[in-house]
């Protein structure tokens, strides 16, 4: 499988965001580019802690500087963010139960997450931010 490589067609227009989307891309690349990871992989340990970084920090950058500028779809926004946040706990359970299907799932949610929340949801608050003079 290709790699992604981060483009301006994936930029959301605020420069932090764009930099932490890019962690996420990271961590697909990562599995890509292991595709014998198991679940007790180290491969897998990391992406799991990574996603909990990624879901407590870069979620609560985007929710801090929407409620600041009072973007009008917030709530749907925060309740993927919530969504995604549930599903690491799910995966973390599913290792640590020894579900051997972890890697895949994690790969094909990441991708999932990157086309339907990145380059939707996200792209949704370009123009918002840019009219409010953020980037
Ligand atoms: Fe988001």
């Amino acid at each position: 499988m290709e790699q992604i490589i981060w483009s301006e067609d994936l930029s959301v227009g605020v420069k932090l965001f764009d930099e932490q989307h890019k962690v996420l891309i990271a961590m697909i690349n990562k599995l890509i580019n292991d595709p014998a990871a198991t679940t007790m992989s180290e491969t897998v340990s990391d992406i799991l802690t990574e996603m909990t970084l990624y879901a407590q920090q870069h979620f609560k950058s985007e929710e801090d500087l929407m409620i600041e500028y009072g973007y009008p779809h917030f709530d749907e926004h925060r309740s993927q963010h919530i969504a995604f946040r549930k599903k690491v706990i799910e995966l973390c359970t599913s290792a640590a139960g020894g579900a051997d299907v972890v890697p895949q799932v994690l790969l094909e949610y990441l991708k999932e997450w990157m086309t339907q929340h990145i380059l939707c949801e996200d792209m949704e608050y370009k123009q918002f931010f840019k009219e409010k003079g953020v980037w």
